[in-house]
């Protein structure tokens, strides 16, 4: 992925999630995503179900689902982080200066994560 790819996937993401009512929040590290899709149960299931057969990914499992109070990016139809300006944020919070792997993320660690990212502000996009 480079970031004119990352790029196209958001641009197209966030004209389709606009119209759905759909918000989140993209991380792209070492060949994997971290995403989130915050919305209306039914839409947020039928985008998921188009993420899971693009061929831009192999395999995409669900961390944490659920109902929630509020969103964490409201404001965000989708965005992407930018790895270099999220770096202090990631080793931080995996404590190590090692290539991150974002396969290791279980459902608590990945919430704590995308909270982090919700407190942040733009200054930390691609
Ligand atoms: C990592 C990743 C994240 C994506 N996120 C979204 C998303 O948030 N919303 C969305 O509609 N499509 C997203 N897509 C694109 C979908 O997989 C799919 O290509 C697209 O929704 C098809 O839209 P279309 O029917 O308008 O062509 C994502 C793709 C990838 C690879």
């Amino acid at each position: 992925m480079t970031d004119a790819d990352l790029k196209r996937i958001v641009s197209h993401s966030q004209t389709r999630n606009q119209q759905d009512g759909v918000t989140g929040f993209l991380y792209y590290s070492g060949g994997t995503f971290l995403q989130i899709l915050e919305g209306e149960e039914a839409v947020v299931r039928a985008t998921f179900a188009r993420i899971q057969d693009d061929f831009r990914h192999t395999i995409a499992s669900v961390l944490v689902e659920g109902p929630a109070e509020e969103r964490l990016f409201s404001d965000w139809s989708m965005e992407v982080a930018n790895p270099k300006k999220t770096s202090a944020i990631m080793h931080a919070f995996f404590q190590s200066d090692r290539d991150l792997d974002l396969t290791k993320l279980d459902d608590e660690k990945a919430l704590l994560l995308l909270d982090a990212f919700s407190l942040t502000n733009k200054a930390l996009l691609l």
